[in-house]
């Protein structure tokens, strides 16, 4: 994000940090790719990580740490009850929220299940602006129902709309006016499945004067608010000239209540939630030594709350937010350079392909995104996520509900991957772009009943999977 003007290269994301501590990693062979992935159930999440190249699974926990976070994991005050570890946490955690009371949780989920069993009543009704998978769960298990009020353009592919995560607020406001009890309104920053997605500062405050009016609580997800953060700096008028933490501030403002996970926000491991009512906090503390742990460590080892306390210091750090967006931004140019459809504007979090346009031949049915990522893990030796059709349950009629977005999510821990992987990765999706009708579908072998998509299995509805493999070696040779 510095201001870097080059002679002869195009703009390039120009990192801030150095690498200091490196991991090993390995690129197998096709067949033994083809190998995994098989016994993998044709599920990524069941992949064994020493079979993966290059791991664009996820941001959650796998963010690159800080020499700051790790000597300052070295001071942990290791006991049970009162640790000052905890202290400094929970002093850091209510300043960059600018709140008065702290939760600790061991991760995002966590948080969720304590305020879902907190707040959520059987027929109680959630909106916000689009669902997490973790999140919804923990709604549905408690009775709860979740309604999205996304704007059109929020599950447009293509779009250059700068904040496709806004909330729809006509919507909201037929909602708020209506007679379902809501407990809550729930903004998710840097929306997620819809490929990671900002949020307005305009939009939050217009969502908060509505919850205000009609006496509703709002809660923000704020585990991806770092990437959410940096596009209100560089795409929002009204936040050009202010601090990272005054755009902190101003949204965290607008909530009663706020949590995040510490995996993604704090790049270490954790999670917790914050509120100014006593009353709120009161009902959620003694739910802590149940579910997660003492109030003073909430499930999480204290080294992992020294590494949260440096890694929210380092989230108001310009250089740090802006090398994830800044590397997708690259990675999506390089991509629609080999006419590759993504997910436009690209956002954060990872690089987004639009799964229904690449392998559109795949019946909706047999899971265009699963069967994509299953594809790139084979040509490539890395491993994306599914964010489609398999990431949503089926209808309680049984047939499945087809996801209005099909993507791929090729995520992009913070400060891990060099430039020179990205452009492999980018290279081998070119061919398998070119080669894209060779990829047929799948169908589920194993089908959990909730949340299938971590531990369900599949296998190939052919043997595409050992064609697309012979036109590799036919066009790559012996080349890993
Ligand atoms: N909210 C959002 C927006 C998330 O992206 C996640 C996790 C959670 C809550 C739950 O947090 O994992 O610490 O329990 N997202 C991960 C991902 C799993 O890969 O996108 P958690």
């Amino acid at each position: 994000m510095a201001n870097i003007k080059f002679f002869k290269e195009e703009n390039l994301p120009l990192e801030f940090h150095k690498v200091r501590i490196v991991q090993k990693l390995h690129l197998l062979p096709i067949e033994k790719r083809l190998e995994a992935i098989k016994q993998a159930g044709n599920n990524t999440f069941l992949l064994r990580n020493i079979d993966v190249y290059l791991d664009m699974l996820t941001d959650s926990g796998t963010n690159a740490m800080s020499d700051r976070q790790l000597s300052a994991m070295m001071i942990a005050d290791d006991s049970y009850a009162g640790s000052e570890t905890y202290y400094r946490l929970e002093r850091k955690a209510l300043e960059f929220f600018n709140k008065k009371y702290f939760i600790p949780a061991h991760q995002g989920r966590a948080c969720e299940h304590i305020l879902a069993r907190t707040l959520v009543k059987p027929g109680d009704v959630v909106p916000m602006n689009y669902h997490f998978t973790t999140t919804k769960t923990h709604i549905s298990l408690m009775g709860g129902r979740v309604e999205e009020l996304y704007t059109a353009e929020a599950v447009k592919t293509t779009s250059d709309v700068l904040f496709k995560g806004n909330m729809d607020l006509d919507k909201l406001e037929t909602m708020l006016k209506g007679k379902e009890h809501i407990p809550f309104v729930r903004i998710e920053m840097g929306t997620n499945l819809i490929g990671g997605q900002p949020v307005s500062l305009e939009n939050v405050e217009a969502v908060s004067k509505l919850c205000k009016k009609y006496n509703t609580l709002l809660m923000i997800d704020a585990s991806l608010l770092t990437d959410n953060v940096y596009f209100n700096k560089v795409r929002e008028e009204k936040c050009k000239d202010m601090s990272i933490q005054e755009i902190v501030h101003a949204l965290s403002n607008c909530a009663d209540i706020i949590y995040f996970s510490a995996r993604k926000l704090g790049s270490a491991k954790g999670g917790g939630i914050v509120v100014n009512d006593k009353n709120l906090f009161d009902q959620m503390k003694v739910l802590i030594p149940i579910y997660e742990g003492f109030l003073t460590y909430g499930g999480m080892s204290t080294r992992e709350m020294e590494a949260v306390t440096i890694g929210l210091e380092e989230a108001l750090d310009m250089d740090m937010i802006s090398h994830g967006p800044e590397f997708i931004e690259e990675f999506g140019r390089l991509l629609q350079g080999y006419g590759i459809p993504i997910v436009t504007p690209t956002g954060g979090l990872g690089l987004h392909l639009n799964a229904k346009e690449f392998v559109g031949h795949i019946p909706a049915d047999q899971y265009q995104s699963a069967s994509l990522v299953a594809a790139i893990y084979l040509v490539t030796g890395c491993r994306g996520m599914e964010r489609g059709t398999l990431s949503e349950e089926r209808n309680p009629d049984g047939s499945e509900h087809i996801a209005e977005c099909e993507l791929v999510r090729l995520a992009l821990p913070r400060r891990v991957f060099t430039l020179s992987q990205i452009r492999f990765v980018a290279d081998r999706l070119a061919w398998l772009y070119e080669n894209r009708h060779l990829i047929g579908g799948l169908r589920f072998v194993e089908e959990p009943e909730v949340m299938r998509f971590f531990i369900g299995r599949l296998e190939p509805v052919s043997d595409w999977q050992e064609q697309l493999m012979k036109k590799f070696k036919e066009d790559f040779g012996e080349s890993l």
